[in-house]
């Protein structure tokens, strides 16, 4: 028997994570967000990662019908935006500062300490998300000062980091 959904819950927020802005456009044009901490590396040649978006999130379907994606990485000081982008609210873009990537989609210039410009490779169906794959093909690097936000303990904090070259 699996454990409740409360417990899982609990289990996983002994686990540090940064925080992504998943964005992506609608057919239209409309841009859709939503914030993530389910992000990792797959492969690093070619250069894969994916991220793990529930099935009742509304960007979805954009990101679907679209197959682009940006993974918009958050500076420590944007939980504010982080908290809109895990919201229902309608005008999430009216809200935050963002420039059009190379296929169109948001990229979040002033919150994102990095970003990634994916195309879709394979979506899996497992349980209630969808594991979205994703070659990146352009991205931007932090710089050495810059510092992400952890999500910890159902908690926004700042990482205590000190850069290693790579
Ligand atoms: C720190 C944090 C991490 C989250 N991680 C994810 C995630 O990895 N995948 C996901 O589908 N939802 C995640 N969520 C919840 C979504 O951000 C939330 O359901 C949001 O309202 C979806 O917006 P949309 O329906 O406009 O797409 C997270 C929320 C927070 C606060």
């Amino acid at each position: 028997m699996p454990v409740d959904r409360s417990t899982f819950f609990q289990i996983m927020s002994a686990f540090p994570t940064g925080v992504a802005i998943v964005t992506t456009l609608e057919a239209d044009g409309t841009p859709r967000g939503l914030t993530t901490n389910a992000v990792t590396s797959v492969s690093a040649d070619p250069p894969i990662l994916l991220v793990c978006i529930d099935r009742k999130s509304r960007t979805l379907p954009a990101l679907t019908e679209s197959r682009r994606f940006v993974v918009n990485f958050m500076r420590d000081d944007h939980a504010e935006i982080c908290e809109l982008f895990a919201s229902k609210a309608e005008d999430k873009f009216a809200r935050v500062a963002w420039t059009p990537g190379v296929a169109g989609v948001p990229i979040l210039h002033e919150g994102a300490i990095a970003h990634a410009e994916c195309v879709t490779l394979e979506e899996l169906d497992i349980g209630d998300h969808v594991v979205v794959t994703g070659l990146v093909e352009s991205g931007s690097a932090p710089r050495p000062d810059d510092v992400p936000i952890v999500w910890f303990q159902r908690g926004f904090s700042s990482a205590p980091v000190q850069p290693q070259p790579l």
